[in-house]
């Protein structure tokens, strides 16, 4: 763990490769992956590969994802919830946080489940050899034809509002295995875009109307009800929230028995935070399972209700530490007495969280990971845009151009957010494990930009 502050360390990237970093550590409280050390040339070295290396050969920015981080935090949400519960459990990787083929790949091969929320996600994951029974399909407006293919595909599809409801009743001409999403009235405390659990949110049915919604699935046999369903949002720090979750959802489990619904299923969202800073200090994978699994073992001993298969849905705390952005640096701009620019070959289009929600992140220069931190600089995107601001006054070695700047904790929510914005190509991404590279997104190409665009005759 780190609690140093940047500014008190003579060692720029050491500092955040703790003496305490074990093969028991929880990879969300880590800011570099597991893998992460400095290497003889005093360069990072990720999964056994040498970052600079790694960016001479297949360019920047790239997405560099550490393969034992991933599934070290699958296995350790499985096995957390193996021990703390005992009843059977299913841990779902919430695959918004970063969908591609290889991500889905991996973690289907570690037990877990896949969450999707758009057609495309769901084409994605079958792509990818997800077993349909392993699918959960989310969106609070999904199209018929999304619906359409979540029932041929067969993926238990997560029904969030009236409408849906009543168009899958319709669509559906086989029983159809359905989870009811419910707004559960619980506030935590995060940025405001990324609460859901409080009663004004766009997603899932009103608590109030409960017993409406399990009387409509009740009459219709076509909608076989597993199971119920709540998140209460992202990047939350706190275990109260979770700890009180369980309480509310209980009594719906024994509300939806009085309709006679095969309800065996309770699925209590993600949510957990990571560290993106020193300051982060999120609980581990396995402390934050443990109050989750124990609350709901309270729960249905206090209610009289029969244990459910109980699941979780993870997104950002599995894959968002495996994953860095390497960067070159380029131009740089001293403001006298206000500030020094540095701008790296990125910025908004493949990190656009800092623009989106303040985050703010920690960097290292891989190539100078022993030097001592000489300067306080600000790092700037390459977008036409004032706010493309990646890092305000981080301390960091002088650097030069051409050094490679490492940004740890970008592997949720920053490919799967990523834009073309200024028609700049998105990056590619790396899976590196025991030395070896594989590149699992290539590098979109000026050919990719205009892959979609039409020129009309009259035009040309
Ligand atoms: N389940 C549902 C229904 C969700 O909506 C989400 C996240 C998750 C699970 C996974 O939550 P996690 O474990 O990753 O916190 N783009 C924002 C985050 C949006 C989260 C959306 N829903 C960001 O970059 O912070």
């Amino acid at each position: 763990m780190v609690s140093t502050h940047p500014a008190e360390v003579r060692n720029s990237g050491s500092q955040y490769l703790s003496d305490s970093r074990s093969a028991t550590a929880s990879p969300n409280q880590e800011l570099l992956p597991l893998t992460a050390k400095v290497n003889s040339s005093g360069c990072l070295e990720i999964g056994g590969c040498d970052v600079t290396s790694l960016v001479a050969q297949f360019g920047s920015p790239l997405y560099i994802l550490d393969e034992e981080t991933l599934r070290t935090a699958c296995r350790q949400y499985r096995d957390s919830f193996k021990s703390y519960y005992a009843g059977e459990s299913q841990v779902v990787y919430a695959s918004k946080a970063w969908n591609c083929l290889a991500i889905c790949a991996i973690v289907h091969s570690e037990g877990l489940a896949v969450e999707v929320v758009s057609g495309g996600e769901l084409y994605t994951a079958l792509q990818a050899g997800v077993a349909p029974e392993k699918l959960y399909f989310h969106g609070n407006n999904k199209s018929v034809q999304e619906l359409q293919l979540a029932i041929e595909s067969q993926c238990t599809i997560i029904v969030d509002n009236w409408l849906e409801l009543e168009t899958l009743a319709g669509l559906a001409k086989l029983p159809v295995p359905i989870m009811l999403r419910l707004t559960p009235g619980i506030e935590c405390h995060t940025h405001e875009y990324i609460r859901t659990g409080h009663l004004d949110s766009k997603f899932g049915f009103d608590p109030h109307q409960i017993d409406r919604v399990f009387s409509f699935v009740s009459k219709n046999p076509n909608l076989k009800c597993i199971g119920l369903h709540a998140h209460i949002g992202s990047q939350i720090f706190e275990l109260q929230p979770h700890h009180d979750l369980p309480g509310v959802m209980v009594e719906w489990l024994k509300k939806a028995a009085d309709y006679a619904l095969p309800v065996t299923h309770l699925n209590i969202g993600g949510g957990l935070g990571i560290r993106y800073t020193e300051a982060d200090d999120p609980p581990s994978i396995a402390e934050w399972s443990k109050v989750v699994c124990e609350a709901v073992t309270a729960a249905c001993q206090a209610q009289q209700v029969p244990l459910p298969k109980l699941m979780c849905e993870p997104g950002r705390s599995l894959i968002g530490s495996a994953c860095v952005t390497a960067y070159t640096i380029g131009s740089r701009k001293e403001v006298p007495e206000i500030r020094t620019y540095i701008s790296v070959d990125g910025g908004m289009s493949d990190n656009p969280r800092p623009i989106t929600y303040q985050s703010v992140y920690r960097a290292v220069v891989a190539n100078r990971m022993s030097a001592p931190l000489t300067e306080t600089v600000t790092v700037a995107g390459k977008h036409c845009e004032s706010g493309d601001v990646l890092i305000k006054d981080i301390s960091l070695p002088t650097t030069q151009p051409g050094d490679i700047l490492v940004v740890p904790s970008t592997g949720a929510y920053n490919y799967s957010m990523a834009s073309n914005y200024n028609r700049v190509p998105r990056p590619a991404a790396v899976l590196v494990k025991d030395g070896e590279a594989n590149v699992i997104i290539r590098r979109e190409t000026y050919q990719d930009l205009i892959r979609c665009d039409r020129l009309p005759e009259r035009l040309i």
